[in-house]
């Protein structure tokens, strides 16, 4: 979004989130644009964000889904993502979830352990169906990015180890109700640096052929998500999508007819929305001026959980003179901090701010902490 085209109604109420669903079909068509290689699939990865306005819109453009709990299944399905589109992917599907997405006919499971592949396929049995999987493989690339969002290492909780292949193998070979498509991976989530995506691709060769050494051809080849965005410099942020898939096209060995699919979440949707707040009350301190806001942790985790920058802007206010503040929300919690010494246009009761790029891992992390409910939702 731009922050200069933002239009809200003259009532507006705050804490809300607003969306600006143009500046998000915009970024949808960069990603069909630029993804436009021979036998690309993007999904995206509804954890993100599972608004039903902004998942009709991915829906619409024609981009698949990557669930990671039966209820998100159900959420792609009922706002437009063909069961066919779906893979479902996390380390602790139930039984419940697993024999649901089977009954959908969705497009993959991506499998994370070996005996999650034993369950699925004695599932798969009882129903009397067939169940498509996808192996994820830990690739033990490291993604350079915050370690509470790093998921590619050995020493992370995702991913089929490589001790493991061997008897993952077996199973695939002996089920009669199992029908591997292929392989998957992701190795972190916020990367900049696309180097990280070259060696993955260096790994994903490597695994292939390892597994066509062993008589199976992969359909899928699935890279996972993980694209960045700018936090810093928001206003009319697309990611770099025309680098991003180049490097999957030039760097993965594709035999004919194979498929490369991704699974983006932040990189779609992280700068379609803000966190509007009012100021409740300035307070000065001995050394600092807080601002006490009407949004809080409540409404976006991310500072409070991973220290994550986010820009803090005053709403239709550009003055030069600035001071700084420590924007503060009205939970109980010493984490409940969006910014600190944020410089800001002199701040009193009832201003606006701009908590800018949340459209990802915002409004789905929103808790009632404090018996807080997240009502109001704008859209352009
Ligand atoms: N595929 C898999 C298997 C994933 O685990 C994830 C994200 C994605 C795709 C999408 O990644 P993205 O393109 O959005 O980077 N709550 C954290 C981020 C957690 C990411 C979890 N996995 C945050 O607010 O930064």
């Amino acid at each position: 979004m731009r922050a200069a085209e933002i239009r809200l109604p003259e009532d507006f109420k705050t804490p809300c989130y607003y969306y600006d669903l143009q500046f998000l079909d915009e970024t949808l068509e960069a990603i069909n644009k630029f993804s436009r290689y021979p036998n690309f699939h993007v999904h995206y990865a509804l954890k993100a964000n599972c608004n039903d306005k902004v998942l009709e819109r991915i829906a619409a453009k024609g981009l698949g889904a990557d669930c990671v709990s039966g209820n998100e299944v159900k959420k792609a399905i009922e706002t437009g993502f063909g069961a066919g589109k779906v893979t479902f992917a996390g380390v602790g599907k139930s039984d419940e979830e697993i024999r649901y997405a089977l009954q959908q006919q969705i497009f993959a499971f991506n499998v994370e352990s070996l005996e999650e592949l034993e369950v699925i396929d004695g599932l798969a049995e009882e129903m009397n169906v067939i169940a498509n999987v996808a192996i994820r493989i830990n690739p033990n690339v490291d993604a350079k990015t915050h370690h509470y969002i790093t998921t590619g290492l050995d020493e992370n909780k995702f991913g089929i180890s490589s001790y493991d292949m061997p008897d993952v193998l077996a199973v695939l070979k002996r089920s009669a109700h199992l029908n591997f498509v292929g392989i998957h991976f992701h190795v972190g989530s916020q990367i900049l640096d696309l180097s990280v995506f070259k060696s993955l691709c260096v790994r994903v060769n490597e695994w292939k052929s390892w597994f066509e050494d062993r008589g199976f051809f992969l359909k899928v080849i699935n890279v996972g998500g993980g694209l960045g965005i700018n936090y810093h410099q928001p206003d009319g942020d697309i990611p770099d999508f025309e680098t991003y898939f180049r490097i999957f096209n030039d760097f993965i060995e594709r035999r004919a007819g194979q498929e490369i699919h991704f699974e983006l979440g932040r990189a779609v949707v992280g700068q379609c929305a803000a966190l509007i707040t009012k100021v409740l009350y300035i307070k000065k301190g001995i050394k600092k001026n807080f601002a006490v806001v009407d949004a809080g942790m409540t409404e976006l985790m991310r500072p409070a959980l991973y220290q994550a920058f986010h820009k803090i802007e005053k709403l239709n206010d550009h003055s030069s003179l600035v001071l700084p503040y420590d924007i503060v929300g009205p939970i109980c919690e010493s984490s409940d901090v969006f910014g600190k010494e944020v410089e800001l246009p002199i701040l009193k009761r009832n201003d606006y701010l701009l908590i800018r790029s949340a459209g990802a891992y915002g409004e789905v992390m929103a808790s009632n902490y404090n018996l807080r409910e997240l009502q109001y939702f704008y859209y352009r």
